[in-house]
């Protein structure tokens, strides 16, 4: 019998606190910013997927949920599974001349999410990052999880921020061949676990502008992108990554907060304009800039952070010992329908690396 060449990795979902939106250069995904982000509990979200090289196979082949789904010669997906077969290439088979040389193998690769699509959240991250390790697994590349983040970012930006556990800052980076863009973990999971996500899940829909092309938009019209690139982030990125180092709630809830109201402003200020957030999402924010206005009047500090990505869902990012009383706040403002509630939000500790 001939030898199976298969590896699996599972890798979380990521949601930014200091957000990602515009390229520099859309080819390699280098930003115009540096962005930062949760990693959540990977029990709960993830995608797993598993990768099998065999001379058998006639062309590289996806499914993702069971669906086989194209890759496009020269898009995202070729690029990550060309760039791992050349890393392996150049280490394992040429250092080891009797190694199978898998490099010159199709493979076959399957996706899976454990969370439903209807959770309404983007899984471009988690899937990108979990295709990349098992991948890097199956070829037994001797490399670190820098250079998998890099590889990563080339399928979906976001995605080389789901390589670590905890709390993770994607550096921007300065060299044009994007080899110091990647992502670093500010701070492990272990360092303030009680930090959680509440996801409300307002609409499944499919989000009306795609992050690619809302993010091209609004670097070719928004002037407001540039003011948020020069003199807005790099300080918040300082501030909010020494806010997680000291475990400073207030800090956090407010630089995340201000950090999703510009990115809002600047997908409003793009030509045409984008609206991702709807009528509920913004009943959510005044429901949670009031239970904060009392908490702050009662000398108890911030309580809720709200988040929103490319889509009308909220995230709101809370300290463990208060989620029970913001359930309750939101379901007593939007009433869930009967049974529905598990489908419509869900809370999600902090998670710990990919494996
Ligand atoms: O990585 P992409 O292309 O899915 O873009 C993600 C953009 C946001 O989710 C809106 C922000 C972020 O930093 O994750």
């Amino acid at each position: 019998m001939s030898t199976v060449y298969q590896a699996t990795a599972s890798a979380p979902v990521n949601i930014a606190v200091i957000k990602y939106w515009g390229k520099r250069d859309t080819k390699l995904i280098l930003p115009t910013n540096s962005s930062l982000s949760v990693t959540l509990d990977q029990d709960h979200l993830r995608s797993t997927t598993t990768s099998r090289a065999d001379p058998s196979f006639v062309k590289d082949t996806l499914w993702l949920n069971g669906k086989e789904d194209e890759i496009k010669p020269g898009g995202r997906l070729a690029t990550c599974i060309t760039e791992l077969k050349r890393l392996r290439q150049a280490t394992v088979e040429n250092e080891d001349p009797t190694a199978p040389k898998l490099s010159t193998y199709k493979v076959h690769i399957a996706s899976y999410n454990n969370f439903p699509t209807a959770a309404g959240l983007a899984s471009s991250a988690s899937g990108f990052a979990a295709l990349v390790a098992s991948l890097a697994q199956l070829y037994a590349l001797p490399v670190s999880p820098s250079t998998l983040s890099i590889i990563a970012r080339q399928g979906s930006g976001s995605a080389c921020r789901s390589l670590y556990g905890g709390f993770v800052a994607w550096q921007e980076g300065v060299h044009p061949d994007g080899s110091d863009s990647l992502a670093i973990q500010v701070a492990p999971q272990s360092h303030w676990p009680n930090i959680h996500a509440l996801i409300c899940v307002v609409s499944d829909d499919k989000k009306g502008t795609s992050s690619t092309s809302g993010m091209q938009l609004t670097v070719d019209t928004s002037p407001l992108l540039q003011h948020r690139i020069k003199a807005v982030v790099p300080q918040r990125m300082k501030d909010i990554s020494k806010a997680i180092l000291e475990k400073d709630f207030d800090t956090f809830a407010r630089i995340t907060m201000a950090d999703s109201n510009q990115f809002h402003a600047v997908a409003l200020d793009t030509e045409p304009p984008i609206f991702y957030m709807n009528d509920v999402s913004r009943a959510i924010i005044a429901v949670v800039v009031e239970y904060n206005r009392l908490s702050l009047a009662n000398g108890q500090g911030y309580k809720a952070a709200y988040t929103y990505d490319a889509g009308p869902n909220a995230v709101i990012y809370a300290e463990e010992k208060n989620i029970k009383e913001i359930i309750q706040l939101v379901v007593s403002f939007f009433p869930q329908r009967e049974g529905a509630f598990k489908d419509n939000l869900g809370v999600f500790p902090p998670g710990a690396e990919v494996n």
